[in-house]
């Protein structure tokens, strides 16, 4: 399936990145009947956070101009605009993966649209295989930092000012109040919260255990697909970032089991009623 069948890339269609992602949130702001001020990326298996939000629409990705659509399993594909308490919130129920075939541009095309909503605040879920024998699966990570392995960056290309500047800084990525913010919220409700470092390989294949090893060397705790692709592109629209990463596995070679889809997804299960919960009580405290 080419991009092009769901509406316009960037080689289809002459409009530049800002029209186009302009374009796509005259198109939402029109369905919608909230204006979000915080947006959530709900990651593999932990989809069911939109499914709670009050008085939402949900669009599918299909019928954003601009948007792909999400193809993994675990990734519904669609967007959620409702409120979670007082607060409205745009939920992404399934992201693009660079392993799927989408250019880092299409990956983060969402972020960019969600920006020229209104949106200041983003929350990045993952599920990640853990680095650190002490990150057991089900446990909890919020992301103080990342490592970008996947050897691309979504901002090369030209750069467009209104966006943001062509050299954004990433000293605080991850916006150091909003860890302390999420580990309080955690602390509060007993759960296993870390925090850490995550690294983002492309995938798809899992890592092998000498990468694995590199990873740990260089400093990483946890280890995905996702994430840093839109922590990017969020920071250089000047959008605070929060990252908590599932713990779903250990990652290859930290155990002997082999690393399976299957048990990204169960374990994303399993943690989902408690993940959505911390949700909740981090976004009814962001202004
Ligand atoms: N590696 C990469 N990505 C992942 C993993 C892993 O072990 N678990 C969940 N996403």
């Amino acid at each position: 399936m080419s991009l092009g069948e769901f509406g316009m890339s960037a080689k289809a269609n002459p409009a530049t990145l800002y029209d186009r992602a302009h374009h796509a949130a005259e198109v939402i702001r029109a369905r919608a009947k909230l204006q979000p001020s915080v947006a959530i990326v709900l990651g593999s298996g932990l989809g069911a956070f939109a499914d709670d939000l009050a008085e939402s629409s949900a669009i599918p990705y299909s019928e954003f101009p601009g948007f792909a659509r999400a193809t993994v399993e675990g990734h519904a594909g669609k967007l959620v605009i409702g409120k979670a308490g007082e607060v409205p919130v745009a939920a992404m129920q399934g992201r693009f993966h660079f392993y799927e075939g989408y250019s880092l541009e299409d990956v983060t095309f969402p972020v960019r649209v969600l920006k020229l909503l209104g949106v200041r605040t983003l929350i990045l879920t993952n599920a990640a295989g853990s680095l650190n024998v002490e990150f057991t699966p089900g446990s909890l990570m919020v992301i103080s930092d990342h490592i970008n392995l996947m050897g691309v960056n979504p901002l090369i290309g030209p750069n467009d000012d209104r966006f943001g500047p062509r050299f954004p800084d990433l000293t605080a990525t991850y916006s150091p109040e909003l860890q302390n913010l999420v580990i309080e919220e955690a602390k509060g409700m007993g759960l296993d919260m870390r925090r850490g470092v995550y690294a983002s390989l492309t995938g798809p294949s899992y890592e092998t255990p000498a990468e694995i090893h590199m990873v740990r060397t260089l400093g990483g705790d946890a280890v995905g697909m996702s994430t840093v692709p839109e922590a990017i592109v969020a920071r250089h629209m000047d959008i605070q970032v929060i990252g908590i990463s599932c713990i779903t596995n250990l990652a290859a070679g930290v155990s002997n089991r082999p690393v399976d889809h299957s048990q990204v997804i169960n374990t994303g299960e399993r943690v989902r009623e408690q993940f959505t919960e911390l949700l909740r009580r981090v976004i009814a405290r962001l202004k």
